[in-house]
């Protein structure tokens, strides 16, 4: 177990920044997210600059808006080749699915892999992910067709009888003695893991320190045998 379930949350604002990060941590993460200060800075040309690295591109804009902005939206990032796409589930079942009809449209026409379609359900930064709230979310992601979901460490128990079947993302990553920054669900990478996290999204922890290659360094360690 190890770096293929780290996800790196590229939250900087400028794209030499943001690749020369890449390359550096490269040895310790296969994914690289590009989240809305990102592609707000950069566009859509980051993403094939981290493809052209050896990355998987996860695009996180949580995309929520009426079915078809949805859609039209989800052809384009399709079509970059992404490995993993979100949508708000707050957005709903008939956004969902236009969403992920969209993204494998533009994904097939661009003779590209099928990326998955992740839906958010209740935000980390929230102090606590009310049950039926969550079960909603992730009950409206399996019926729209999502391959995961993104979702608390503390919330995986739930998620996972409601949807077994389903990839599970977890950020809110803190290591014990880190801040918690805006996180308020948060727990280490090995307990979310332990927990039965498939991937983890690691931003600040890594990006933030004052050493970033040995903050990588030692969560993977963290995580390893
Ligand atoms: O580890 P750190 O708190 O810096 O990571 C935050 C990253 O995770 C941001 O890119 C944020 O957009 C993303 N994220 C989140 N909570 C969610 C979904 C994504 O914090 N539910």
């Amino acid at each position: 177990m190890g770096k293929e379930r780290l996800i790196l949350a590229l939250d900087l604002d400028d794209q030499v920044a943001a690749t020369r990060m890449a390359a550096e941590l490269h040895p310790y993460f296969e994914v690289a997210k590009v989240g809305l200060e990102l592609f707000g800075a950069a566009g859509p040309g980051v993403v094939y600059a981290l493809r052209d690295m050896g990355y998987r591109v996860f695009i996180d804009l949580k995309l929520h808006d009426i079915p078809n902005t949805v859609e039209r939206a989800s052809r384009v990032l399709g079509s970059l080749g992404p490995a993993f796409v979100t949508y708000h589930g707050a957005g709903g079942e008939e956004m969902l699915r236009a969403g992920i009809a969209g993204l494998f449209d533009g994904a097939s026409s661009g003779g590209e892999s099928l990326p998955l379609a992740l839906a958010v359900t209740v935000l980390t930064s929230e102090g606590s992910a009310n049950e039926a709230l969550m079960a909603e979310r992730i009950g409206v992601a399996v019926k729209a067709g999502c391959q995961g979901y993104v979702a608390g460490a503390s919330d995986l128990k739930a998620a996972h009888g409601l949807a077994p079947a389903l990839v599970s993302v977890v950020p809110g990553i803190r290591e014990a003695g880190s801040t918690r920054d805006d996180q308020r669900r948060t727990a280490t990478a090995r307990e979310a893991l332990d927990l039965g996290a498939d991937y983890l999204v690691v931003g600040r922890t890594v990006t933030a320190a004052p050493d970033p290659i040995k903050a990588a360094a030692a969560l993977l360690q963290a995580i390893s045998g």
